[in-house]
């Protein structure tokens, strides 16, 4: 999208992109896509990811963001994206980002050449890390658990490559269990290509198969859609 085209212009190329988008029938957090479809599908969102997900999104991303400032060391950003997050860690961390999708990263790089903390941005699937066991101290997945096709292998994954005692950092939308809430997820459930995630997506599905403790979690906006799981990884 050209810095010079006006807010009409703009506006049909948005109109565009997304009529191409939903007539692909994917989504950008469609649980049952493979890692085919997930590259298909942010090649064509990459041009307008950060106009469509910059707001909603902010307020996990931020939440995140402070925890991870709190910390120290090597941190890992899984899915990292256009790099939305990136400018906003401090400085004396080390931060590597891996993502599906070339497109995503290359606005994740241009976004970032000018910060001495970015470590890589590299192209790699999240359910199969190449990093060596306990490397990070920190890992994060924001808004990414809920799209990968695997995402038991996943938190498995997480776990293997984050240090003893280190910590790892989710943040997404989950679905209730039981209740309302439950029957209304269950009931937007056909929709979730249109919505862009996936409505039905409890905590449980990613709960209790690795060694890491849930040790916060804190419910955020807009509307307490999402939330933030903080995991510590047991001392060896
Ligand atoms: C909803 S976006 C979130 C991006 C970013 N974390 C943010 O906060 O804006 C999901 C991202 O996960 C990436 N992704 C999906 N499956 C993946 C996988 N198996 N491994 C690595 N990245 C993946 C997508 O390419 C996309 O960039």
């Amino acid at each position: 999208m050209s810095r010079s085209a006006t807010l009409p212009d703009r506006l049909r190329q948005i109109r565009q992109k997304l009529g191409g988008l939903m007539h692909s029938g994917t989504s950008p957090a469609a649980s049952r896509l493979d890692d085919a479809a997930v590259r298909a599908a942010y090649a064509r969102w990459a041009p307008i990811y950060d106009i469509v997900f910059r707001a909603p999104l902010y307020w996990g991303r931020n939440a995140a963001v402070k925890h991870i400032n709190s910390l120290e060391g090597k941190v890992l950003e899984a899915g990292v994206g256009t790099g939305m997050s990136l400018p906003f860690y401090k400085p004396d961390l080390k931060v590597t980002g891996i993502d599906l999708s070339e497109e995503m990263l290359q606005k994740a790089r241009r976004r970032t050449a000018h910060l001495p903390y970015i470590d890589e941005l590299v192209a790699m699937d999240a359910g199969n890390l190449d990093y060596p066991d306990n490397h990070f101290d920190v890992v994060v997945a924001m808004y990414v658990i809920t799209v990968v096709p695997d995402p038991v292998k996943v938190m498995r994954e997480l776990e293997r490559v984050t240090k003893p005692g280190g910590t790892v950092i989710l943040v997404n939308h989950f679905s209730a269990d039981t209740g309302v809430r439950a029957m209304i997820e269950q009931g937007l459930k056909r929709f979730a290509d249109r919505l862009g995630w996936n409505p039905e997506f409890p905590k449980s599905r990613i709960l209790g198969h690795t060694s890491l403790v849930l040790d916060f979690e804190q419910t955020l906006p807009p509307f307490s859609l999402f939330t933030l799981l903080r995991f510590r990884k047991p001392e060896a």
